[in-house]
């Protein structure tokens, strides 16, 4: 399957490192113009030059802005000439915390940061894309969205959320040439997870054995027995974003190495 995105215009929230990253990576090796975003110039001037080097002839982007914010969310629709074709709310915050403890600041904070501000951009970028019949909106979950974890309430409840804003939006673009869906990733192998992974499995292991038994202790759900790679996930989101992807909408698709234990989604 060739996969070719030459004309589109991508917008990937949140891809100065991790899963982002990968996907905005992804998305110019296929062709498209990628916008690379984060909060601060200098690392998305980094992560657009990363992107560049690893893809020559790249037509990347960079837009520093806070996308949690609506002057954010202007300020990226400005830089865009308010069009984009694919949009990737891939931002999100994640820790754990005792249910009990989280407080109402909080609360409102994982709502504004991982559900409002993807609601928010699908607004500005949804009617232009349903005008122009064609578009592909996509939303990062987890499989926190779908096994609550007890110590991250908050977190699985704004990725539960996003399902259903998915779904909700999927059926506002019926019939446009407009797919809307998102992707279930599992634990991911990004940023301070190796740090994390030796501090519960021991130093002196050397990664690979590391992450198995971390995998094997502490993530026994796991079919694949090892961390899933951001590019793994990105994957997924290039063949979504893709022309041969046209009739898969409304849908929440699992790159969660069979860590939920269901046959669907
Ligand atoms: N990692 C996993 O195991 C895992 C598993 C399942 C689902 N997911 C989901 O996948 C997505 C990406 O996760 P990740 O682990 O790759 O994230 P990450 O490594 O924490 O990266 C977060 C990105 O968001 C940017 N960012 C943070 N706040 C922002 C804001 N207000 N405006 C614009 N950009 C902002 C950061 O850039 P700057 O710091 O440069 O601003 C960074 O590029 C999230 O939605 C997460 O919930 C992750």
């Amino acid at each position: 399957m060739h996969i070719d995105l030459k004309g589109r215009t991508a917008l990937v929230t949140g891809s100065t490192q991790g899963i982002g990253a990968a996907i905005a990576t992804g998305l110019a090796r296929s062709g498209a113009r990628v916008a690379v975003n984060g909060r601060s110039t200098g690392r998305v001037r980094r992560s657009a030059a990363a992107i560049e080097h690893e893809v020559p002839g790249a037509d990347v982007v960079p837009v520093a802005a806070d996308v949690t914010t609506e002057a954010g969310a202007e300020q990226v629709a400005e830089a865009l000439g308010r069009r984009v074709d694919i949009l990737v709310n891939n931002l999100g915050v994640f820790g754990s915390a005792d249910p009990l403890e989280i407080t109402d600041d909080e609360w409102r904070r994982y709502f504004e940061v991982n559900v409002l501000a993807a609601v928010r951009l699908t607004r500005l970028f949804l009617p232009g894309m349903t005008e122009r019949g064609w578009g592909r909106v996509q939303y990062l979950a987890s499989d926190s969205a779908i096994v609550t974890p007890a110590e991250m309430i908050h977190y699985g409840m704004s990725k539960t959320a996003l399902l259903a804003v998915s779904r909700g939006f999927a059926k506002q673009a019926a019939g446009t040439g407009v797919t809307v869906n998102s992707v279930v990733a599992g634990p991911t192998h990004t940023g301070g997870v190796e740090d994390f992974v030796h501090e519960l499995v021991g130093r002196d292991l050397p990664w690979d054995e590391a992450q198995r038994a971390f995998m094997r202790e502490h993530r026994p759900q796991s079919l694949l027995r090892r961390l899933i790679e951001p590019e793994e996930i990105a994957n997924m989101v290039v063949y979504l974003s893709s022309d041969q992807a046209s009739a898969t909408t409304g849908g929440a698709l699992r790159v969660d190495g069979g860590y939920v234990d269901s046959i669907l989604p």
